[in-house]
């Protein structure tokens, strides 16, 4: 913890500003560019070699980090001011370590990624201690459990593993008949099987956001919060596909969007960027969950602000100003794998981006899965409605082949 706000080194020599990325997919390599262009060294760990973050930080590490022994080991070899994790799956036990004793500052704050990474220890905090509004909600640890806990919550439901995320493991019960199936699928689909899951009652929203949620230091020296432009995005089987900004808000839903954001992340503390994730119906708004961190929907930033939220992150961490301004509307759309492959290439590149407006990232996975997330197209427009037209075009124009 040798930099202060304000004071950043030369990479590669002793007076360098260390950052160390746990996790170094997409999102990770956005904000390893964002840290780059402010001439941080930048070290990046992922569990396999040749990560997208990889390919554009100082150094790179291939570890477990859900082992507490190999992690530990890579932050003291390191020696990071800074520690951004950019996945869950982590032995958050280490963070807690490193931030106690003095170590690195651990990114927005050890306890954010402990309460974060199951979904037990941030329901309870939004709902039971801070009294924000969510779904109806219980937890259970048995099959019986499960089933008594569906019924008290009613049908249809939503059954999810606490340690999960993508969608993995969860489903919808429509009746009784459906929770030894989601019980089956939760024990399987979980990150680590934790034996236990979340029943939600289904909230028929009529749109979810991201209210993308920055905690930075002000000119007045003191943290405040800072907040982008509320991002619509559409999920299909766990995966975000699509997302925009602005998303179209009343007034009342918007002030209260932003109220529970400023509630959750102001609990969780530290700085840097949280994706604060909200359903949406009528005035009423509900919380559903929260990224210590930047948020898969938030790519379309890449587009949109003036400092996308990579940079947002990457600034609030060094204890940098922000500026959360939105110049454009705008949309992404997400390029899936197509093939199972290795190396695979792009064909159609030229014709996506002659579509105006867009751009193209495309992530650099050494390999391809057929609902992997390979790259994703932005836009800009004159409206969202054009934005997303565009995104989609340019996105169904990339074809991956073998
Ligand atoms: N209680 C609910 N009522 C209605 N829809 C829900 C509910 N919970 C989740 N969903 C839908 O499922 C999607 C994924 O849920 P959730 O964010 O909890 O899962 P996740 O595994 O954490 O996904 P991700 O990691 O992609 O954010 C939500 O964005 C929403 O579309
Ligand atoms: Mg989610």
């Amino acid at each position: 913890m040798t930099n202060p706000a304000g004071r950043l080194g030369t990479p590669l020599s002793p007076s360098a500003t260390k950052v160390m990325l746990l996790g170094a997919g997409e999102l990770g390599k956005e904000v390893i560019i964002a840290f780059q262009r402010l001439g941080v060294e930048v070290v990046a760990v992922d569990r396999y070699a040749g990560a997208p973050g990889h390919q554009v930080a100082h150094r790179s590490h291939a570890i477990d980090m859900s082992d507490p022994v190999a992690l530990r080991a890579v932050i003291d070899q390191e020696q990071p001011d800074y520690v951004v994790p950019e996945i869950e799956a982590i032995a958050t036990g280490v963070l807690a370590d490193v931030e106690a004793d003095g170590v690195a500052v651990v990114v927005p704050t050890a306890r954010a990624t402990q309460l974060t990474m199951n979904r037990e220890g941030i329901r309870r905090l939004a709902a039971e201690e801070l009294g924000l509004p969510t779904s109806p909600y219980e937890f259970a640890g048995t099959r019986d459990e499960l089933a008594a806990a569906a019924e008290r919550i009613g049908y249809p439901c939503i059954v999810k593993p606490v340690m999960s995320s993508s969608g993995k493991g969860q489903s919808t019960v429509h009746g009784a008949d459906d929770v030894d199936a989601a019980w089956d699928y939760a024990m399987a689909g979980g990150r680590v099987n934790s034996g236990r899951v979340i029943v939600e009652g289904f909230v028929r929203f009529d749109y979810e956001i991201t209210q993308l949620t920055v905690r930075a230091l002000g000119s007045d020296g003191e943290t405040g919060t800072w907040f982008c432009e509320p991002i619509g995005h559409l999920q299909d089987a766990g995966d975000y596909i699509e997302s925009w900004q602005p998303q179209a808000m009343t007034p009342a839903a918007l002030a209260g969007a932003r109220d529970v954001a400023q509630r959750i992340t102001a609990a969780l503390g530290g700085r840097g960027v949280f994706g604060v994730e909200l359903f949406v119906a009528g005035d009423d708004v509900y919380f559903s969950e929260v990224s210590p961190r930047p948020h898969d929907t938030g790519l379309v930033t890449l587009a949109t602000q003036r400092q996308s939220e990579f940079e947002l992150h990457a600034r609030a961490v060094l204890g940098l100003p922000v500026d959360t301004t939105q110049l454009f509307a705008g949309a992404s759309a997400v390029v899936y794998g197509g093939v199972d492959a290795v190396g695979i290439a792009f064909e159609g590149v030229a014709d996506a981006l002659s579509v105006p407006e867009t751009d193209l990232r495309l992530f650099g996975k050494p390999e391809s899965f057929a609902r992997r997330r390979m790259g994703v197209a932005v836009a800009t427009g004159p409206d969202v409605d054009v934005a997303r037209d565009r995104a989609r075009t340019a996105a169904s124009r990339v074809r991956p082949v073998r």
